[in-house]
């Protein structure tokens, strides 16, 4: 985990709006000549008075080291070959029915999630979050779930499904649609174009949204996704889509670990937004989300494969929200609970599996430079 800047003080004055114009918060707005200039102590994740154009002297270390190792992290799907995925996915009996139909709902709900992830960063967090350094990391994220987007392109060409239903089964498939329906909601107040941060109440909805996208989403939901699909690949099974998601994964956990610092962040600025009544709410938002990720579970693998079934998925969604919980300092919402998933550790660590799934991506990354959480 970065390291936050716990020196900073919390914002003087919380319940008034600093920023005069909404233009000074996008950058955009009218150049004040001859202006002081900008330092580190008035730099602030929201609501700030620094110019947000200038991004040194930088004050959040952990959001830079957050976009240096993004782009350490550079791969595209079109390295990783699908030949034995499309032999597999063309032979009578290579996958059994339940296996295809976990398959297929599981391309279905990242397919629409990622553009889902990416909207909401361009159109509803940039705006907001009013840190330079912050905002470079957003649009090397943007990017990132842009590649991620191209994925779900590439594995719908290459293995010729059928586009209509995988991009519709977010609109479509009941226990797809009430996840991205319940995360929308949360970000809807900040799609408004009058909304601006600066009271308490604007200032816990923009919390909010950071908890519905990158602690739920991205940190909750996808983990499920990740372990059906890597559970294949471990069984020798669509291993050019398991190796596509092994590189998802690695950039999803620092999507995540940016949030989880954002928003530590900002309750530490802000500490008067952290009330017992609001860390109540955001508990409830995630057992809320455990729930229908035990739902969305049941609906993907009705059946169970080896190693893997709907109770285990609701387990590991147990784990996964008291660990998250721990990560942004609030009490556990289930009691607790082991990880049925011992092994999604290892398969995070691309370099032990490299001969495992016969990889031939290029390395971009430097080897000291992998990390996980
Ligand atoms: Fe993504
Ligand atoms: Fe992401």
């Amino acid at each position: 985990m970065s390291t936050l800047a716990w020196d900073d003080a919390p914002n003087p004055s919380p319940s008034v709006n600093p920023l005069m114009e909404s233009a000074d918060a996008t950058g955009l707005g009218e150049i004040e000549r001859g202006a002081a200039r900008v330092s580190v102590s008035d730099k602030a994740m929201i609501n700030a008075r620094a110019d947000v154009n200038q991004l040194l002297p930088l004050k959040y270390k952990w959001a830079w080291e957050k976009y240096l190792s993004g782009c350490a992290n550079h791969w595209m799907p079109t390295e990783i070959s699908m030949q034995a995925d499309i032999a597999l996915w063309k032979s009578r009996d290579g996958l059994t029915e339940d296996e295809r139909r976990m398959l297929k709902r599981n391309l279905g709900f990242f397919a629409a999630s990622e553009s889902l992830v990416a909207n909401n960063i361009v159109l509803a967090i940039y705006r907001h979050l009013t840190n330079p350094e912050c905002r470079q990391y957003l649009l090397r994220q943007a990017f990132e779930e842009a590649v991620h987007t191209h994925t779900f392109q590439y594995i719908v060409e290459s293995l010729g499904l059928d586009e209509g239903e995988l991009f519709n089964m977010y609109r479509e498939v009941p226990s797809i649609t009430d996840k991205a329906a319940w995360a929308l909601k949360h970000t809807q107040s900040l799609d408004d174009p009058n909304f601006q941060t600066g009271t308490t109440e604007a200032d816990q909805h923009f919390l909010k949204d950071l908890v519905a996208f990158y602690v739920i989403f991205e940190g909750m939901w996808f983990y499920t996704g990740f372990a059906q699909i890597l559970s294949l690949g471990r069984r020798n099974k669509m291993v050019g889509i398991a190796e596509q998601y092994q590189y998802i994964l690695r950039d999803e956990s620092i999507h995540l670990n940016f949030g989880i610092d954002v928003i530590n962040q900002i309750k530490h600025e802000n500490p008067h937004l952290w009330t017992p009544q609001f860390q109540n709410e955001i508990r409830g938002m995630l057992k809320d989300a455990a729930e229908l990720e035990a739902a969305y579970g049941r609906d993907t693998m009705p059946n169970g494969f080896l190693g893997l079934n709907a109770a285990l998925c609701e387990q590991y969604m147990h784990f996964i929200a008291n660990r998250r919980c721990a990560q942004l300092g609030l009490e556990p919402v289930f009691p607790p609970a082991e990880n049925p998933f011992p092994w999604m550790s290892e398969v995070m660590d691309l370099k032990k599996e490299k001969n495992f799934f016969e990889s031939r991506v290029i390395e971009y990354q430097s080897s000291g430079a992998l990390s996980w959480d």
